[in-house]
């Protein structure tokens, strides 16, 4: 019999920091894909709130529940057996004082069997981190563009308080998250606080100096069907790979090549 495989744990993120590893995080928000970035080998499997425009169809992160990103968050846990599998809290489900945070969070572990949670703040949400934290349960940060706060931003745009940003990312250090996300910010920025800090720096549009990259799993593959942002690599075509066997089958169907004898029951 092969040896189960071992689960990364949040501490180990630190670790693989100080050891110069980079860091890999992907979305999933189902079984099978879930299975696939798991058996790729990343350290972090990210339930992210993205979602609600990904899976969803929705315009932005806001209309996702805690109840659904915990059905997704179950069915992900499930599916992985290495990666450590991080859970978004949605909007507003930390927002309502240390206590709801703490509920929230409680029920992302219970009911989905997952591992950790990721909540987007720095220094305003230091309370929170450090509550959540205290209760045992690992935090990620997610500074810079904060998609839950579009509205207050005005768009999903760079962003470039250089101070701010650091001080958010400090903060979230010292509250106790086990890693932070930067997202959209300048690659300087980015790599000036990954040597601030001791915990990783997991960056999505933030430059090669952070400590770890994250990405939307079906930007990378050419699966999403809406906007992609500039930061995004595509590794494949989905997309088209997928309209043309859907259009094969139809076609099939219609010229009765489908089902063929093979396919049959006598
Ligand atoms: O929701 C999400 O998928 C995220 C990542 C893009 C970092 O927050």
């Amino acid at each position: 019999m092969s040896p189960r495989p071992k689960r990364i744990t949040a501490p180990e993120f630190t670790a693989l920091k100080a050891a110069g590893q980079k860091i890999t995080v992907l979305t999933a928000y189902d079984y099978p894909m879930a299975r696939l970035v798991d058996e790729a080998g990343v350290e972090g499997i990210l339930v992210g709130d993205s979602l609600a425009m990904v899976v969803q169809g929705r315009e932005n992160t806001l209309p996702v529940t805690l109840d659904q990103m915990i059905y997704h968050a179950e069915i992900v846990g499930r599916a992985v057996q290495h990666a450590l599998v991080i859970v978004d809290m949605p909007f507003p489900s930390y927002h309502l004082g240390v206590h709801k945070a703490i509920e929230s969070a409680g029920r992302i572990l219970k009911e989905s069997r997952c591992h950790a949670v990721k909540l987007e703040g720095g220094a305003d949400q230091e309370e929170v981190i450090a509550a959540l934290v205290t209760a045992g349960i690992p935090v990620m940060a997610h500074c810079g563009l904060r998609p839950q706060s579009v509205h207050q931003l005005g768009g999903y745009k760079v962003q470039r308080d250089q101070e701010r940003l650091l001080a958010d990312a400090k903060a979230a250090e010292a509250a106790g998250a086990f890693a932070v996300v930067l997202e959209c910010i300048s690659s300087t920025a980015a790599a000036a606080i990954s040597k601030e800090l001791r915990i990783p720096t997991i960056g999505i549009g933030a430059g090669a100096g952070c400590d770890g990259q994250v990405l939307v799993t079906y930007d990378l593959l050419g699966f999403t069907s809406g906007y992609v942002p500039k930061f995004v690599k595509g590794y494949t075509d989905l997309k088209s790979s997928i309209a043309s066997a859907l259009k094969a089958f139809r076609d099939d169907v219609r010229s009765g090549k489908f089902p063929g004898a093979e396919n049959t029951f006598q």
